[in-house]
């Protein structure tokens, strides 16, 4: 492995701990309280993650797999030659090398990652891989302006790939910005690749986010372990649950971390009071349709050039190009 793929340029601003104890704070004066979903990745959480992606409830990540089974050559074919491949997250590397084997004379892979050792995992997993790719790993908050390393040598395109559907943590407010921001990292000739989930019947959409076996309730509650553990915050494990319903109009998971009783809990000097019952919002999963995605596209100036779906057709995957580009592909 060369010296290139152990060092990721570190341009990493995690919120020191005032920071953080400042944004909890404020999530829980606001009214209804909420907290942000990215709170959920600490080590624990990122492994909490990993097991729901194996529960059978949790069909997003083996269909958005069973998509790149299908599809990958056909994506790597319109994606073309000599293609910069930016990862947002370098989360499973599963999707990310069925891409890489298909993709022609890629320049190189520069996974974007806040946690570091999900950063070097996948870095160490894909340097074993393709011996010869260039790696540039990125240690950073991918929401921020991001200055890509220098490419080896000059790309035809930057393709920004976002799979997961983790796009649809962000309310479309963010979702848009996000993709505005994206718009002009990849250039003219760029390509935004996005995992979406799709809408379909609630039933199968909430049991992804109840499984049986629980992993989601830990995943959910750990948030306020890591609050307990980091902010020194004094909630008490046993007297909140975890509640994921699907909003049907507004297409979307809403994960909320209920307090089972009327009680006050310490964060720093301020104290926040929580009535029984009391709901704080901690996540959102929004789902599109083929045409809310062309929707949401559009507002950040940009088209679907070509959209795939897995056999069961449960997930997308989403070919963004700038509006007016997607002639010349
Ligand atoms: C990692 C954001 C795609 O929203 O489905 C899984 C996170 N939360 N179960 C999702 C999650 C609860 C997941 N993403």
């Amino acid at each position: 492995m060369s010296l290139q793929t152990l060092e990721a340029r570190d341009d990493n601003r995690r919120p020191p701990a005032s920071e953080l104890l400042e944004i909890v704070q404020r999530g829980l004066r606001a009214e209804p309280k909420q907290l942000p979903s990215w709170l959920f990745y600490d080590e624990r959480g990122s492994q909490l993650f990993e097991r729901i992606c194996e529960q059978p409830e949790y069909y997003l990540t083996r269909a958005e797999i069973a998509l790149m089974d299908t599809h990958a050559a056909e994506i790597a074919a319109v994606l073309g030659p000599d293609v910069r491949l930016v990862e947002y997250g370098s989360g499973n590397a599963i999707k990310t090398r069925l891409l890489l084997e298909h993709l022609a004379s890629p320049v190189s892979y520069v996974p974007v990652e806040i946690a570091s050792a999900s950063l070097q995992a996948s870095v160490q997993r894909l340097a074993a891989q393709f011996p010869t790719l260039p790696l540039q790993p990125l240690h950073t908050d991918f929401t921020r302006a991001l200055r890509l390393p220098i490419p080896p040598r000059a790309p035809r395109r930057t393709i920004l790939y976002f799979p997961g559907s983790t796009i649809g943590n962000f309310e479309q407010r963010d979702a848009v910005q996000l993709l505005r921001k994206m718009r002009e990292e990849m250039g003219d000739a760029g390509g935004i690749l996005v995992g979406a989930d799709l809408k379909k019947d609630a039933a199968t959409i909430e049991a992804a986010y109840n499984d049986r076996a629980g992993v989601t309730v830990d995943f959910t509650l750990n948030m306020l372990t890591r609050l307990n553990r980091e902010l020194g915050s004094d909630f008490k494990l046993d007297t909140f649950r975890h509640r994921a319903h699907y909003n049907v109009l507004a297409g979307r998971i809403e994960t909320h971390i209920v307090s089972t009783c009327a009680q006050k809990v310490r964060v720093g000097r301020m104290q926040a009071n929580f009535a029984e019952g009391e709901a704080m919002l901690v996540e959102y999963s929004c789902k599109y349709s083929p045409s809310d995605f062309k929707a949401l596209a559009a507002k950040a100036g940009l088209e679907v050039a070509r959209v795939w779906f897995d056999p069961d057709v449960l997930f997308s995957v989403q070919y963004l190009v700038r509006k007016g580009q997607s002639s010349l592909l």
